[in-house]
């Protein structure tokens, strides 16, 4: 297991439109026997409630869903800017861990830091826990057209606000 160091969220040194955007992150969540993890590009760093906060978009389906509505807490890994990570991100964000285990297909390796389930390649991970949740709905678009576009088949996204409990920094 890779060490971690703590760090002030202020310090991280990350854009957060290219870290979301361009980079995507990777979202961990589980106990220590089963954990999953998904590549991630829609999202928010900013503040709540005083506090600082990571906000995901998981749609309905996905497996990591499951771990983070039973746990309550999530971990985002900012994973290396390489075009291997990226191609390993794209694997992650197309099968799910209810039918490979993509940890084995990928060689990304788990952590557990507070725990909270994270991976050892990643240069920064967030360990938050969920303060806040709701799932999109229909009625609440201003624009119809967007909603129609992004869910033929109703599968709405859950939003989970989670507070960052503590930054972490690879050692
Ligand atoms: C670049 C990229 C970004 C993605 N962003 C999201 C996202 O923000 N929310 C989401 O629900 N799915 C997103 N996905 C899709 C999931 O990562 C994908 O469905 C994944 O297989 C789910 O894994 P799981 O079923 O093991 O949880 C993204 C996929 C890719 C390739």
């Amino acid at each position: 297991m890779k060490e971690y160091r703590p760090i002030n969220v202020e310090d991280l040194p990350l854009n957060a439109w290219k870290a979301i955007n361009d980079n995507w992150f990777i979202v961990c969540a589980g106990g220590k026997k089963h954990h999953n993890f998904m590549t991630c590009s829609w999202g928010a760093f900013g503040t709540h409630w005083d506090k600082p906060t990571v906000t995901l978009m998981l749609r309905t389906q996905r497996y990591t869903r499951g771990f983070v509505e039973k746990r309550e807490k999530f971990s985002i890994n900012i994973m290396p800017d390489t075009p291997e990570m990226k191609e390993i991100m794209e694997y992650a964000g197309t099968v799910s861990g209810r039918d490979e285990d993509k940890a084995e297909k990928t060689g990304l390796s788990y952590n557990r830091v507070d725990k909270v389930p994270s991976l050892d390649q990643a240069r920064y991970v967030l360990n938050c826990e969920v303060i806040y949740r709701s799932q999109i709905e229909k009625g609440n678009f201003m624009d119809d057209d967007l909603c129609k576009e992004h869910y033929p088949d109703k599968d709405y996204h859950y939003i989970y606000i989670g507070e960052i409990k503590q930054a972490y920094e690879l050692v």
